[in-house]
């Protein structure tokens, strides 16, 4: 379906406003890597004036897990509790009211030394976590609802933007010579005050979702008068058609719970492939690069790691540019094969050179150059799209539910895999990247089989093509099959 509308001044405003979300949990995915050493020594200094006697190791080791895990810890409660504030405060106050943990989590990081507390720096990761959780839910989900159908998947794609550029922010800031030293750390871990409170004086001046108000409010002629500001045009009767449909079919619909989800037929299909595709984000293996680059960088011979870590980052940032302006071209399931196809790929030539290194010193680059593809295939597919396809594969009643259950699922994985990689990692030396090849394998294998396509689909459509078989939703971009397998088992579908 065409949808009316483009790219208008106050689309860009209000969608760049909510990035602003994205941004600060990426920023505090990236923030502990660079500067660990110096806040291990503050650890230590704590210990000592309480104890008079230097922190064990064992103890420090454990402390720093607990600092770098807990941000995951957060973002599962926050992700798991976003159905509970998006319909009851809407989509727009609810990410305002976020920033209250924002502030406070940054207070609690930025006063840790003055105070002399790590417990401070641990209970702050854990409320930025709760933020985070929390924007990885509301930002999609406005996003996704004040978008055109045609521009969708973009726009979508804009909040894994925010992501990797608070990441790149983060590598950047934590260099010894900016704030990455003994001085000026609480100030990095507290400079997200700033984006916080940026977005508070923005916020206020975009729209409310006008999904939010007309199918959850019944406000019509609110929703109609922001959907005239979005997208510059009085055409809207298309838009405003769509949306009165799909309030009429929630209206059938009871009420949908979490556990409605796996119960019902209808959703059971749509949400097993929301918790796969964030599965294929977090057990790609991603963060195994994003936490401990550093690490992995100097153990394969690079001599700067710091430096190729920020290159990570660049390239990061860039392949999520090319994955935004191609998108709406070439759709979701083709950059997600491609991204997951050629992750596997990557990570074999990284086993492949780290296996080597011994014999030939001029692996290391071969490893760069490997992690760097890596990480430029997941932004193409990967990185991006489980994050809004969510949105997508849902229409208003499940919606919350949904992303709240995806968002779990993604952050419970990102838990497993920053706490449990350094073991695996002992264990399997430079092998350890294989066991991301044979799950990104599988992986695609799932995706080739079971993931629709949604781009150009209305959301209407789209809950149709999981309702009836190779109906009307297996639209001119992807093959019928693709529903058809997607089919519940209920015979009444
Ligand atoms: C995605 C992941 C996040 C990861 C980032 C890397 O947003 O959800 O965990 O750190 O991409 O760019």
């Amino acid at each position: 379906m065409e949808c009316s509308g483009q790219l208008t001044p106050r689309l860009l405003v209000a969608v760049g406003t909510a990035v602003i979300g994205s941004l600060q949990f990426g920023y505090n995915t990236g923030v502990i890597n660079a500067p660990q050493n110096i806040i291990q020594g503050f650890y230590n200094e704590t210990w000592s004036g309480r104890f008079s006697e230097p922190i064990p190791q064992s103890t420090l080791t454990a402390l720093w897990s607990l600092s770098v895990a807990i941000f995951s810890v957060g973002g599962m409660f926050g992700s798991f509790s976003v159905g509970l504030f998006v319909n009851r405060f809407g989509r727009k106050n609810s990410m305002l009211m976020a920033n209250v943990l924002a502030f406070i989590a940054a207070a609690f990081m930025g006063f840790s030394k003055l105070a002399a507390s790590y417990e401070m720096l641990i209970i702050g990761r854990f409320i930025v976590g709760l933020y985070s959780g929390l924007s990885t839910g509301f930002v999609p989900i406005y996003v996704e609802e004040i978008s055109p159908t045609s521009i969708r998947g973009a726009l979508g794609t804009l909040h894994q933007l925010g992501v990797v550029i608070g990441i790149l922010m983060a590598q950047i800031f934590g260099m010894d010579l900016l704030m990455g030293n003994a001085a000026l750390w609480p100030f990095l871990l507290a400079f997200p005050v700033l984006p916080a409170l940026l977005q508070c004086v923005l916020l206020p001046l975009c729209p409310e979702s006008p999904r939010y108000l007309l199918i959850n409010c019944k406000e019509e002629s609110k929703a109609r008068s922001i959907l005239v500001m979005l997208r510059g045009t009085d055409e809207v009767s298309e838009d405003m058609q769509e949306m009165k449909e799909e309030s009429q079919q929630m209206m059938r619909e009871k009420k949908v719970t979490i556990p409605e989800l796996f119960r019902s037929p209808l959703y059971r299909q749509p949400i097993f492939v929301a918790i796969m595709m964030q599965l294929s984000q977090q057990l790609s293996g991603i963060n195994a690069v994003f936490y401990y680059s550093t690490g992995i960088f100097e153990r394969a011979g690079v001599t700067l790691p710091v430096y190729a870590t920020i290159g990570a980052g660049v390239v990061n940032t860039a392949f999520t540019l090319v994955s935004l302006f191609v998108v709406e071209r070439v759709g979701r399931r083709p950059l997600h094969l491609t991204g997951l196809m050629g992750m596997a790929v990557s990570a074999v030539l990284l086993t492949v050179a780290m296996a080597l290194l011994d014999q030939l010193k001029w692996m290391s680059y071969v490893s760069i150059g490997a992690i760097f593809s890596f990480v430029a295939f997941f932004e193409i597919g990967p990185g991006p799209i489980p994050w809004f396809i969510v949105a997508e594969l849902f229409s208003q009643g499940p919606r919350p539910a949904a992303i709240a259950v995806a968002g779990f699922s993604n952050w419970s994985a990102n838990f497993l895999v920053g706490m449990s990689f350094p073991y695996v990692e002992q264990l399997c030396g430079p092998y350890v990247f294989i066991i991301f090849t044979i799950l990104l394998l599988g992986f695609f294998t799932f995706t080739y089989f079971k993931v629709p396509e949604t781009k150009g689909r209305s959301f209407d459509e789209i809950t149709a093509g999981f309702r009836k078989s190779g109906g009307q939703g297996a639209g001119k971009y992807s093959a019928p099959e693709e529903f058809n397998s997607l089919r519940g088992d209920d015979p009444d579908l």
